[in-house]
């Protein structure tokens, strides 16, 4: 049998400006992942197990455009694996669906991982990285690929569309705590609302952009510099112009307020908004009261983790 995995990840800074070319900052958070088994079946055919979707198939009864089906279709085709191996392949995740948390970008790469392991071809990230992208397509239309990109790697990674990958050094660890608001919100309609925005008023929101990214820049500066204090301010910032994209919703400012009003140094929505997840920066031992206010004010989980070097 042969194993890989994937972890979820968080958006720091700069979702959504980043599909306009902005940069913004993700982070793997390794206490929830997806993980993927590769073993020879006795039957014929590729059988996907995933008892959390309550998927099991042959990879020939799942539509050609299904997100799981299509990446086993690209990989065995693009590696030339020919003929098709007979495999029992089973998913598994604790990455919540549609919540921020890059749970589909996970299982893709750990699922290319499994298979090119068990293959022996052992793809480099870079290729992992590419094959993710493709079906993130599929998930969202127009990705920047930042989800993909900082799951393969598991490392914080500075992000800008279409350049290479720029990982960047941690001065000093620190801690956010992650609030899941347990409305599950596609990205693919906020993404899809913010451009309807930008194509009505190009000039308005370019400049929304600009000073998103400008907060993206900033906050890698001083995460570099061991500064992590100072990214609570850039936190509510970047969440205020998240809200005037149109992004947050009713249950994600409350939970921004709570966690401001419990002790958290700032906070803002992360990922594609609506629902989903939102953080917010604190001291280590103020973690736990902020989390509870959290969960006092509806949030359905909160996961509390430590931002370092990979
Ligand atoms: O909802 P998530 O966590 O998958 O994040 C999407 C981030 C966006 O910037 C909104 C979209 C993208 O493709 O970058």
């Amino acid at each position: 049998m042969t194993r890989a995995s994937a972890p979820g990840k968080s958006i720091l800074f700069g979702e959504h400006a980043v599909v306009y070319g902005r940069p913004a900052l993700a982070v793997p958070v390794t206490q929830v992942h997806a993980d993927v088994d590769v073993t020879a079946s006795p039957r014929a055919g590729i059988w996907i197990h995933a008892p959390n979707i309550s998927l099991h198939e042959e990879l020939s009864s799942l539509p050609s455009d299904h997100p799981i089906a299509s990446a086993i279709h690209n990989f065995l085709f693009v590696c030339r694996v020919s003929p098709f191996p007979s495999l029992d392949i089973s998913i598994t995740s604790t990455i919540p669906v549609a919540s921020g948390l890059g749970s589909g970008a996970a299982v893709t790469v750990a699922l290319i991982r499994a298979l090119s392991s068990y293959l022996s071809l052992d793809l480099p990230n870079e290729q992992i990285n590419q094959f993710a992208y493709e079906i993130e397509k599929l998930h969202h239309g127009t990705p920047s690929g930042i989800d993909n990109t900082v799951i393969t790697y598991a490392r914080p990674v500075y992000f800008i569309k279409g350049q290479p990958i720029e990982t960047f050094t941690v001065g000093a660890p620190f801690t956010i705590v992650i609030a899941d608001t347990g409305i599950s919100a596609p990205t693919k309609e906020s993404v899809g609302d913010v451009r309807k925005l930008w194509e009505a008023d190009k000039t308005k929101w370019e400049t929304v952009f600009d000073e998103v990214g400008e907060i993206a820049r900033t906050a890698k500066e001083r995460i570099e510099n061991g500064d992590w204090r100072l990214l609570g301010a850039l936190m509510d910032a970047n969440h205020s112009l998240l809200q005037q994209l149109t992004v947050s919703s009713p249950e994600l400012d409350r939970l921004v307020e709570t966690a401001r009003r419990s002790g958290a140094l700032g906070a803002k929505l992360s990922g594609g908004g609506r629902g989903g997840n939102m953080i917010a920066l604190v001291e280590k031992d103020a973690a736990a009261q902020v989390s509870e206010a959290l969960m006092s004010a509806g949030a359905k989980r909160t996961i509390v983790t430590e931002i370092a070097n990979g």
